[in-house]
C-alpha cells in the first residue's frame, strides 16, 4: 500500500505516518522544512521518503504529485492554527490561515483526485477539526477555514463516490502537538481554559483513529467521546452547543 502524508513530518501528520509504517505501508511525507523531513524520515525508517512541498503553493504541489503515483491512501495533514478575538486578529494570519488551511488541501486534492478515480480506489482524509462543525469563541477565522475543510470535504466526498474513492474530514480536538504548543503561545487565557477543559488528545490517538476508520462510515472521523456528544449536540442546536462553552462578556477578562 501506498500512502501520502501532508504535513507528516510533525504532530498528527507524523503519527499518522507512523501508523502507516506500522501496517507496512511505503509511505511519503510532505511539509515545507527539510531538515524536520529527514528527520521525520529517518525516525519512521526505510519505507520512508519525502518531499519539501508548501501545500499552499498550487504549481509546487502538481510539481510534488508529478513525481508519484495517486497514493492509495492521502492524509492531508499539513495546517496551522492560530485563535484570537475578532478584533485581536491580524490581516498576516488572516489571509496564512486562508492560504494554508483552505486552499492547501484543494490544490492536494485536485493534484491526486483524478488520478485515484481513474483507478477506481483510495481513499482521502482532509485533516479540519472539531471547529469545522462547531465555531466556538476566539476561533472565527480558523473556524471558518476548518468549516470550509468539511464542506470541501463533502462535496468531493459526494463527486467521488462513483468512482470507489472514499473521502472524510478529519475533525480531532485540542491535540498536544508541536503546533498545538505554538499556538498556546498567543492563545488568549480564556480560550485556553475552554478548550482543555474538554481534554486534549495525544497526537498518537487521534492518528490511530484517522488510521483505523479510513475510508470506513461517515463523512466525519472524531476521535474521542467528548467530541463525538459536542458534534451530536452541534447537530441538534448550535446554541446548545455554545451554551457549554461560554464566551467572556464586556469587561471580563480574556
Ligand atoms: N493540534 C491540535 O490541537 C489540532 C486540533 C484540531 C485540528 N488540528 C489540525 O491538524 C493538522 C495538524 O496539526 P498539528 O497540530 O499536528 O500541527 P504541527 O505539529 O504544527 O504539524 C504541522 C505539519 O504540517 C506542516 N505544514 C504546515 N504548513 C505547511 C504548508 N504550508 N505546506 C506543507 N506543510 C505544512 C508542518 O511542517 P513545516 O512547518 O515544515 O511545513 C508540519 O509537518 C492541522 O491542519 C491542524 O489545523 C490540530
Amino acid at each position: 500500500m501506498r500512502v501520502l502524508v501532508t504535513g507528516g513530518s510533525e504532530g498528527i501528520g507524523f503519527a499518522v505516518a507512523a501508523q502507516a509504517v506500522n501496517a507496512g505501508a511505503t509511505v511519503e511525507i510532505w511539509a515545507r522544512r527539510e531538515g524536520r523531513l529527514r528527520a521525520a524520515a529517518q525516525a519512521l525508517g526505510p519505507s520512508v521518503t519525502w518531499q519539501a512541498v508548501d501545500v499552499s503553493d498550487a504549481a509546487a504541489v502538481r510539481t510534488a504529485a508529478a513525481k508519484s503515483a495517486p497514493p492509495d491512501r492521502l492524509f492531508h495533514c499539513a495546517g496551522f492554527a492560530v485563535a484570537q478575538f475578532i478584533d485581536q486578529v491580524g490581516d498576516e494570519d488572516v489571509a496564512g490561515l486562508v492560504r494554508t488551511n483552505v486552499t492547501g488541501p484543494i490544490h492536494v486534492a485536485r493534484a491526486f483526485a483524478p488520478g485515484m478515480a481513474e483507478r477506481r480506489s483510495g481513499a482521502i482524509v482532509l485533516t479540519a477539526s472539531d471547529l469545522g462543525y462547531v465555531g466556538l469563541f476566539g476561533w472565527s477565522v480558523y473556524a471558518a477555514t476548518k468549516h470550509a475543510v468539511v464542506g470541501f470535504a463533502s462535496a468531493l466526498r459526494n463527486e467521488l463516490k462513483p468512482f470507489g474513492v472514499s473521502v472524510q474530514a478529519l475533525c480531532p480536538p485540542a491535540t498536544q502537538t508541536p503546533g498545538f504548543d505554538k499556538e498556546n503561545a498567543t492563545k488568549p487565557a480564556s480560550v485556553r481554559k475552554a478548550e482543555e477543559a474538554g481534554g486534549v488528545m495525544s497526537a498518537e490517538a487521534v492518528a490511530a483513529h484517522a488510521w483505523s476508520r479510513c475510508g470506513k462510515g461517515g463523512l466525519h472521523l472524531i476521535p474521542n467521546r467528548t467530541s463525538r456528544l459536542l458534534f451530536a449536540l452541534s447537530r441538534m442546536s448550535t446554541d446548545l452547543a455554545h451554551s457549554f462553552v461560554k464566551a467572556p462578556g464586556p469587561g471580563a477578562p480574556r
